[in-house]
């Protein structure tokens, strides 16, 4: 049996509704007495969430809260089940693991901080708290033929979310990074697995980290000067995170159902800052120097070189600004 603690109950019941809800109401849903209920409260602002207490009517969750609890996740995004937690190592990691064990399409989890976050190439990512962390199970249904599409039509629907809610153009470098004013304010990596007979895609994890906030401190030495976060150092509250990954989460939705149809380059050509940039990257080994002329709709770019054309499936480039 799973004994459910009175500062959960609280915790549930405030971030289920958006009225306030006297300390008497809550005392007698619970069982428990007001001073309980009084004691949850103190214990859950102690831990960082913001609660108002106001005279006659009770408590509620302040419009300044920042700390996600996984009632009003659920209120804001639609997929089959959402896992929230606190912290992790990396959720692309727990969902790989929950993938193998069976865990069924739609699995969405979202943390706060990750500890080992993952990144592109072997990289670390760095996952302060100030950022928003998760990763979606996807098992298609169809073979998808091109694994790509996942992570161009997720860089396109992320792109488009952090827009809708910041107000700030962004950009896409190729192939699924995300880029406001010539930083970087989101990654995104997709691991999958095979299956053995047919080598078709048994399940991907596509996992998603953005900056939101600024990190206390900044950021680390080697990525300060390329990293930034979507809303600067201004606060965001707990309701606007659960709505950013909600609208993330629809658009990719939108798209990854008829995903072979492609439909969504468009979107992402026109936010894919590179074309007409001057690019440096490395091909079987040798270094290249190229102008993007476009990404084809199986998201390769598109470069010229001395009048030849190259054209680059994976990996990365570096971009010549000037
Ligand atoms: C990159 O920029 O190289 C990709 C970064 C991907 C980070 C996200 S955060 C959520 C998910 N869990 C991880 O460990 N990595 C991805």
């Amino acid at each position: 049996m799973i004994i459910i603690s009175v500062k959960e109950n609280v915790l549930k019941t405030l971030c289920e509704r958006n009225e306030s809800i006297s300390g008497e109401a809550l005392a007698k849903k619970f069982g428990v007495t007001r001073n309980a209920v009084w004691k949850a409260v103190e214990e859950l602002k102690s831990d960082g969430y913001k609660i108002n207490s106001v005279k006659k009517k009770g408590y509620c969750l302040s419009e300044e809260n920042e700390k996600l609890c996984a009632e009003e996740l659920k209120r804001y995004i639609k997929t089959e089940k959402i896992v929230f937690l606190n912290e992790t190592n990396s959720t692309n990691a727990v969902l790989k693991k929950a993938a193998a064990d069976g865990e069924k399409a739609g699995t969405l989890v979202i943390s706060e901080k990750q500890t080992s976050g993952k990144g592109r190439l072997g990289r670390q990512f760095f996952s302060p708290e100030g950022g928003i962390y998760f990763s979606l199970l996807l098992r298609p249904k169809q073979e998808i033929k091109n694994a790509m599409l996942i992570t161009t039509a997720a860089a396109t629907a992320v792109a488009s979310a952090i827009e809708k809610f910041s107000g700030r153009r962004a950009d896409i470098k190729w192939v699924n990074d995300i880029y406001i004013d010539r930083k970087k304010v989101c990654g995104i990596l997709t691991e999958g697995a095979l299956t053995a007979e047919t080598a078709s895609l048994e399940y991907a994890v596509l996992g998603i980290g953005i900056n939101l906030t600024e990190p206390e401190g900044g950021y680390p030495e080697e990525i300060s000067a390329t990293a930034a976060a979507v809303f600067g150092k201004e606060r965001v509250n707990s309701k606007t995170k659960a709505e950013l990954i909600g609208a993330v989460i629809k658009n990719f939705y939108g798209y990854y159902q008829n995903i072979e149809s492609r439909e969504y380059m468009d979107e992402y050509r026109k936010r894919s800052f590179l074309i007409g940039k001057t690019v440096e990257f490395l091909k079987d080994g040798e270094k290249h120097i190229a102008r993007v002329i476009g990404i084809d709709n199986d998201a390769r770019l598109e470069t010229e070189e001395n009048g030849k054309r190259v054209i680059i499936g994976a990996g990365e480039v570096s971009v010549k600004w000037k």
